[in-house]
């Protein structure tokens, strides 16, 4: 219902877009402050796009406040910042040109970004270099290098298991909730880096079909946490969680999708439900508690 309205917002906002596009294109000036150095040729024919298609959520300035902004939650991104949800590359440095297409194809699930997928890849390569012309960060920075991923490691109830502690551990159910509903102690605290209230994703509503902000396959989620969401206060783990482990966590995140067919899902009702994991549930609660007596506190294992 709510993604239905959604949607259909999104194709009124575009229809609007592609009339002014034509009104500015029967122009001579857009009306857009002519840039210092001159555009190269793929931001020129990305400028023209981007006044087609972006620029009634993203704004004239690329700085989020197109004129449909003050109704989006959450906002357009402000590409004046260079501070990206979805990238393979660690947290704090900007994204490859292929993470921001990636974006481009998939839209931004659970918000009014749509996805990009009828153009064509010259078409997002282009606007990909336009957006990029809103921040000096890439002229002095560049991207950081994509993560490693190792290969997964099998499903197993005993991965699950692991992936379960981890998730105690790294404290992520101090957001997103024990059962993943997004509704744990300091989620209704949180605010992203516009000082817009944000909330954790909600785990148990996904569906068969349900996807991530930035993906939907075991790959990106391994990705999603051990990269961080910038801009909000999802962290990196990167340097906390050793790769096996993250595969691990991968696993018993699944679980918490409980809607959801997945191998993980099988796994852990054969071996009988949730509640098996609540038993080390406990016994993690134990061991921390004898840690913290004991004040050792090893990073390994
Ligand atoms: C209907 C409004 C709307 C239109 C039109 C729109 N966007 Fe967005 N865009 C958004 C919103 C809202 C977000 C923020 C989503 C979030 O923060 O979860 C966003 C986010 C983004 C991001 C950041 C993704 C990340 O990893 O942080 C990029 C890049 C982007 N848009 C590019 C574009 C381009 C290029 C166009 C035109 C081809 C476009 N958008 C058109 C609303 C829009
Ligand atoms: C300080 C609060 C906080 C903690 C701790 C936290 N998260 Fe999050 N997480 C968030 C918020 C807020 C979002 C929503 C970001 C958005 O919608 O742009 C999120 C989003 C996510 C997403 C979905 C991103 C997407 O692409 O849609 C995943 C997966 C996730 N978190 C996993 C984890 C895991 C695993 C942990 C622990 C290792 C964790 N989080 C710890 C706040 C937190």
């Amino acid at each position: 219902m709510m993604k239905r309205r959604m949607i259909c917002l999104s194709i009124l906002l575009i229809a609007a877009t592609a009339g002014s596009a034509l009104a500015q294109n029967a122009g001579v000036s857009s009306g857009y402050p002519t840039p210092k150095n001159g555009f190269s040729p793929a931001e020129q024919r990305g400028h023209g796009l981007y006044l087609r298609y972006c620029v009634l959520c993203h704004g004239v300035f690329g700085d989020g406040n197109g004129d449909n902004a003050p109704f989006l939650d959450p906002r357009p991104r402000d590409f004046t910042a260079a501070t990206f949800k979805c990238r393979s590359t660690p947290t704090g440095t900007l994204p490859l040109d292929s993470d921001l297409i990636g974006t481009l194809v998939r839209g931004v699930q659970a918000t009014n970004m749509p996805s990009w997928r009828p153009l064509t890849d010259e078409n997002r390569q282009d606007l990909v270099a336009y957006i990029k012309t809103f921040s000096e960060r890439w002229k002095t920075e560049k991207p950081g290098d994509a993560i490693k991923i190792p290969p997964e490691t099998p499903v197993s109830i005993e991965s699950i298991r692991r992936g379960h502690e981890l998730f105690q551990k790294m404290e992520c159910w101090k957001c997103h909730g024990q059962q993943g509903r997004g509704d744990g102690p300091s989620a209704s605290t949180l605010t992203d880096s516009k000082d817009q209230p944000i909330r954790p994703y909600n785990f148990a509503m996904a569906r068969n079909d349900s996807r991530f902000k930035c993906g939907s396959e075991n790959q990106d989620l391994y990705r999603i946490f051990m990269t961080g969401v910038d801009g909000t206060p999802m962290p990196s783990f990167a340097d906390v969680m050793q790769p096996n482990d993250a595969w691990d966590l991968v696993h018993y995140l699944r679980t918490l999708q409980t809607e959801r067919r997945s191998k993980e899902n099988e796994v852990l009702k054969a071996a009988g439900g949730a509640a098996t994991l609540k038993s080390s549930e406990n016994k993690s609660e134990n061991n921390s508690a004898a840690d913290s007596n004991g004040k050792t506190h090893s990073g390994g294992h």
